[in-house]
């Protein structure tokens, strides 16, 4: 158990934010000695670590892939098809790998692709909430949130939309090897999503090469820089990626967001009657409760301080997103949710070299999935307490189920 705090508390998951706040006031640096690491807890920090070129997200001179601790813990056998989708991964790489492999995929993933995913993003929210319609009640994340994410996702691949369960099973086996603890059975259901996730998007790639389209994978494989072109190996694990960092994340804001919204209840009335724009709303619900709680790096050398500790290279730190978010150094009155807020200096979509590269696409996303359900279900409210996913690193719900009036 971490010494600052317990994350298989029910009460520090449903709601762990007075103990962040009483941590972030009482310092900006804690050492915590049963996870090893280095705490940060202040807004100012957490931004210096993002930016700090010093800071890396893998150790140096590790070799993979004994960095990756459930294979480490386990001892698992077999975990190659696991290890092959991450070892290509930007988020865990540094320059010079991430820089050319960021920079192929950028010349894919334009700003102009994700204009164009407009359109298509309405239709498939108003889809979903055309087939919801009629309905007293249903839950926000399975019936809305979720298979929105992924249709998204498969529309901006160029993935059959038939495919799109196909994509939901093998993303939710393998992101629970992102988590604090990982069960043997966890690890080898993620291994197994890993190697099928492969095959499918190999087979992808090879129909693209002979029948090129307008779509995201196409458009990965005739990438290029003076640098060459992306591998099939690499864009396996970058679709891999695009898939797991982007889904998940984007339906626990979603889940987190509209919740805090309701519960707030002016919040919700004045986005239902239009008072209130999605967009600022959107930013808010990202500050507010953020998907993702916790993200680590090591000192890559001599030198690094931080919040004037000075911290020895090899050292791991934590960042913690939601309590940076909550600094009332940087944000008024940081524990209100104001839905017309609209900071987008919040740090939920990181910074720097690893900034989240669907930045761009999950605005896109949350903005029309609030607005549309907004403008569908203007009635809707909490039909119960949702109940929290265990585990904190990934924070999300586990149903919101929502009461639509007749
Ligand atoms: C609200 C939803 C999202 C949140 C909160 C989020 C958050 C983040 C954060 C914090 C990072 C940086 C990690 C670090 O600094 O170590 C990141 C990286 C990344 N995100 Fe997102 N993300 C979201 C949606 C998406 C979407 C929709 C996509 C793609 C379709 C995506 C793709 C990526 C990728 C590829 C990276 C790795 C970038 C790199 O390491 O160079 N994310 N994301």
């Amino acid at each position: 158990m971490p010494d600052f705090f317990d994350t298989s508390d029910p009460a520090f998951i449903a709601d762990p934010y007075p103990t962040l706040n009483a941590l972030r006031e009482s310092g900006p640096i804690h050492r915590d000695t049963d996870w090893n690491l280095w705490l940060i807890t202040r807004h100012e920090d957490v931004r210096a670590v993002q930016l700090d070129r010093r800071m890396g997200r893998v150790r140096q001179g590790s070799a993979l892939p004994s960095d990756f601790r459930p294979i480490r813990e386990l001892g698992l056998e077999g975990w190659e098809p696991y290890y092959e989708v991450e070892r290509h991964s930007l988020l865990h790489l540094e320059p010079p790998e991430h820089t050319r492999l960021r920079s192929l995929v950028n010349r894919a993933f334009t700003p102009k692709r994700v204009r164009e995913m407009r359109a298509p993003v309405v239709s498939i929210a108003d889809d979903l909430l055309d087939g919801l319609r009629g309905r007293t009640t249903f839950d926000l994340l399975a019936d809305y949130a979720q298979p929105y994410s992924v249709r998204v996702i498969a529309a901006l691949l160029g993935a059959p939309a038939e495919d799109a369960d196909l994509l939901l099973d093998w993303s939710h086996a393998i992101v629970k090897m992102y988590e604090l603890h990982t069960t043997r059975r966890q690890a080898r259901d993620a291994i197994e999503a890993a190697r099928e996730f492969a095959g499918w998007t190999e087979g992808l790639i090879s129909a693209r090469r002979t029948d090129p389209q307008d779509d995201l994978i196409t458009a990965l494989c005739l990438a290029e820089t003076g640098e060459g072109r992306l591998s099939v190996p690499e864009i396996v694990s970058t679709v891999i990626l695009l898939l797991n960092a982007g889904h998940e994340a984007t339906v626990n804001t979603m889940g987190n967001g509209i919740t805090a919204a309701m519960k707030d209840g002016e919040a919700w009335r004045r986005l239902a009657a239009g008072e209130a724009q999605s967009a600022a709303a959107v930013e808010e619900m990202m500050r507010f409760d953020p998907p993702l709680q916790l993200f680590e790096r090591y000192a890559l050398g001599e030198g690094v301080e931080i919040a004037g500790t000075p911290i020895p290279p090899g050292d791991k730190v934590a960042m913690l997103f939601g309590s940076a978010n909550r600094d009332p150094r940087r944000f008024d009155a940081p524990d209100e949710f104001r839905i017309d807020r609209g900071e987008q200096d919040h740090v939920t979509l990181g910074a720097g070299l690893h900034f989240c590269l669907g930045a761009a696409l999950a605005r896109l996303e949350l903005e029309i999935a609030v607005d549309r359900l907004a403008a569908t279900f203007p009635g809707a409210s909490l039909a119960s307490e949702p109940q929290r996913e265990e585990g904190f690193v990934i924070r999300g719900y586990e149903k919101v189920d929502l009461a639509i009036p007749a």
